[in-house]
């Protein structure tokens, strides 16, 4: 038995996950955590920073900033000064100080995890969406209809990489193509690559946005974090990487008196993570794949579901429209299924199903997911 089929009860635990349905047999596939326990390296960083003791402010130290510059080092390729990382509780707090931190509207494509969406408006923005393209079941960018919603007025674009709902890691040649975009209306790219550990095919890899060209990490603010691959987002822990001085001077200044220091324990996290959670990474990415051909396997048997293969990311992205459901989301949690209602993400008649769970687990959804199909 694989670690990873251990099933750990989250019922009535402090897990946002799992109380949504406290009391109704709905099993939880829709926020994005996964239902394994963290690395065994992570655990025991934990108890022995525990057994310290004193848990007051804290601030990053050498040997964990060693530690994220060997990890994109290693994973990415990708060097990177000690002064460029801006330590972050998360994620979303890095994508509304880069909203408020650049002047001017956003840009960014649809479907995409909501916060993309509010973050602008939070911050007195204005946004420009445009749709990404899905030609049958694979997404791609529509590089007229981008540079039709880029306006003179545009500053800003926020990217999803890898992108959360579809499931794509951008290639090479599409992150060029991004990049060009950007240098010709000048815009800063805020890069979400919060998934970047979640690679799930074989012949891909994940480029980080900034590593293009020196030029490119100039106007780049790149959001990364432990916290979705080794699936410890309750910790609070991730960083923006920010190349140019001047930019990250304006980010900082806009976090000052809103954004909290990072938690200890995050941080204690975030380097037994990324020195010594190589092996578990390398067996959850196995597990993923098998759960994720499982996931492929059921939807490419039932009439009127499509689903978008899931190149990376725990989510598989499910077209439903064929349904004709009034509400898709009620109807599957009728049927004992709690989904993501494809509406938050800018695409009513689309669900996100998160895989990141035991395979019992997974196939008992299954089987509730096709029960539901039925009674459409
Ligand atoms: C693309 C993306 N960005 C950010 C987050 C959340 O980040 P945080 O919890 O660090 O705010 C998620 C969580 O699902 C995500 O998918």
């Amino acid at each position: 038995m694989s670690f990873f089929d251990t099933v750990i009860d989250r019922r009535g635990s402090d897990s946002e996950k799992w109380r949504k349905y406290a009391d109704q047999d709905i099993l939880p596939l829709w926020v994005a955590d996964m239902d394994f326990a963290a690395p065994p390296a992570v655990l025991a960083a934990l108890h022995q920073r525990l057994e310290h003791g004193v848990l007051g402010y804290g601030g990053a130290w050498p040997s964990l900033t060693e530690s994220v510059l060997t990890h994109l080092k290693n994973e990415y390729a990708w060097h990177i000064e000690p002064e460029w990382i801006v330590w972050l509780p998360g994620l979303v707090s890095g994508l509304n100080v880069a909203c408020r931190s650049v002047d001017g509207d956003v840009v960014t494509a649809a479907p995409i995890y909501p916060p993309f969406l509010s973050a602008p408006h939070l911050s007195g923005r204005r946004l420009n969406r445009v749709d990404l393209a899905c030609t049958g079941t694979r997404w791609h960018w529509d590089m007229a209809a981008l540079q039709q919603a880029t306006r003179p007025e545009s500053r800003l674009f926020l990217l999803c990489h890898p992108h959360n709902p579809v499931g794509r890691c951008w290639s090479r040649d599409e992150l060029l193509a991004l990049a060009g975009h950007a240098e010709a209306h000048d815009l800063i790219v805020c890069s979400d690559e919060i998934h970047c550990g979640l690679i799930l095919d074989e012949d891909k890899r994940h480029i980080p946005f900034a590593s293009l060209s020196p030029a490119i990490a100039q106007r780049t603010i790149t959001l990364m974090a432990p916290s979705k691959t080794f699936n410890i987002p309750g910790l609070g822990c991730a960083f923006a990487i920010i190349a140019d001085p001047a930019l990250r001077r304006r980010f900082e200044r806009t976090m000052l008196g809103i954004v909290p220091h990072v938690n200890v324990l995050g941080l204690a996290a975030c380097e037994a993570a990324f020195r010594d959670g190589g092996g578990w990474h390398r067996e959850l990415i196995a597990y993923l794949r098998g759960n994720r051909d499982r996931v492929a396997a059921v939807m490419s048997g039932l009439p009127g579901i499509r689903m978008a293969p899931v190149e990376a990311t725990y989510l598989a992205w499910l077209d439903i429209r064929d349904l004709k459901l009034e509400h898709p989301a009620a109807h599957f949690e009728a049927h004992g299924l709690g989904l993501s209602d494809g509406t938050a993400f800018g695409a009513p008649g689309w669900l996100r199903l998160n895989f990141g769970c035991p395979q019992t687990t997974l196939d008992e959804a299954l089987r509730r997911f096709e029960r539901a199909c039925r009674a459409a």
